[in-house]
């Protein structure tokens, strides 16, 4: 258990000096073609998606006020992880060598999900407390924050979603990402699931960028389908969704 942590902080102040000290990324990050970026962005955000789905999986486990340790640690999370990557991907997960984005990319969203579950040990694994508001949305906003910090200049993800369901207000759409999901994820004809690239600002810089579009299904609507208004298990208030519909948006960017 120590070792593990050890390992982990090792693991996480390693790939800080890995990823401060390459000042030749960035102008190597604006020689990508648009085909290679949307590989990253895919390939990092299924990466994120993977883990959240984990979270899903045992939120119930989570939840249980009577057990102590969940035995939830970073790695058996990765472990999952992984495992949900290849069932989306078809193909396993490859952590890419050296100092290419990808491989940058790729390690710093392993790193932030270690980060994420060594912090929540204590709070997932407090015993006699069942709700804990540990929730999928609850960690990939923490993911997102910590691998943003990670990729400081180069990349950056964000979980969203349609301006009148935001719950975080960190995590509103800005307004490229509020006329795509208006625009296009809205229009009847758009096609389900199909990730939107563009080559957009984000921050006042060129960049290149990718959003997913994201629905709700039967386990989302006890806390954002109906009644509106009404209060959920964590206290906020219902969005009033339904079933199929548009219920978020997971936002990538590449700077040039
Ligand atoms: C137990 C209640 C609960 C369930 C179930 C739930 N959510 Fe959420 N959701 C929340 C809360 C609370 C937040 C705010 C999280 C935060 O603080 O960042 C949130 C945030 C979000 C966000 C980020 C945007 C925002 O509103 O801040 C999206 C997107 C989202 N949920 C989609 C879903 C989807 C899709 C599902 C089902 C697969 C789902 N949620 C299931 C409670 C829930």
């Amino acid at each position: 258990m120590l070792f593990r942590k050890a390992k982990t902080i090792l693991v996480l102040t390693a790939s800080v000096l890995f990823l401060c000290g390459h000042p030749g990324l960035v102008s190597q990050s604006s020689a990508l073609s648009f085909d290679k970026n949307r590989e990253i962005a895919l390939e990092i955000t299924r990466l994120f998606r993977a883990s959240r789905a984990v979270i899903s999986k045992h939120q119930k486990m989570i939840n249980n006020p009577d057990i102590g340790d969940k035995g939830l640690s970073p790695e058996k999370v990765i472990d999952e992880a992984r495992a949900n990557f290849k069932k989306a991907a078809g193909s396993e997960f490859r952590l890419e060598a050296g100092t290419t984005l990808k491989g940058l990319g790729q390690l710093a969203m392993l790193n932030a999900i270690r980060e994420v579950m060594s912090n929540a040990q204590p709070l997932i694994n407090e015993r006699g407390r069942g709700f804990k508001g540990f929730l999928p949305a609850v960690f990939a906003r923490l993911v997102a924050d910590s691998y943003n910090r990670l990729m400081k200049g180069r990349a950056y993800i964000k979980l969203t979603a349609p301006r009148q369901y935001i719950r975080n207000r960190s995590n509103r759409p800005d307004k490229w990402e509020h006329n795509v999901i208006e625009n296009q994820f809205r229009n009847a004809d758009y096609k389900r699931d199909k990730p939107f690239v563009e080559e957009a600002r984000h921050r006042g810089r060129s960049a290149f960028r990718l959003i997913i579009p994201e629905y709700y299904n039967k386990s989302c609507l006890p806390c954002h389908g109906e009644p509106r208004g009404e209060r959920d298990i964590t206290g906020g208030k219902k969005e009033g969704g339904k079933l199929g519909e548009l219920g978020g948006a997971i936002s990538f960017t590449i700077y040039k």
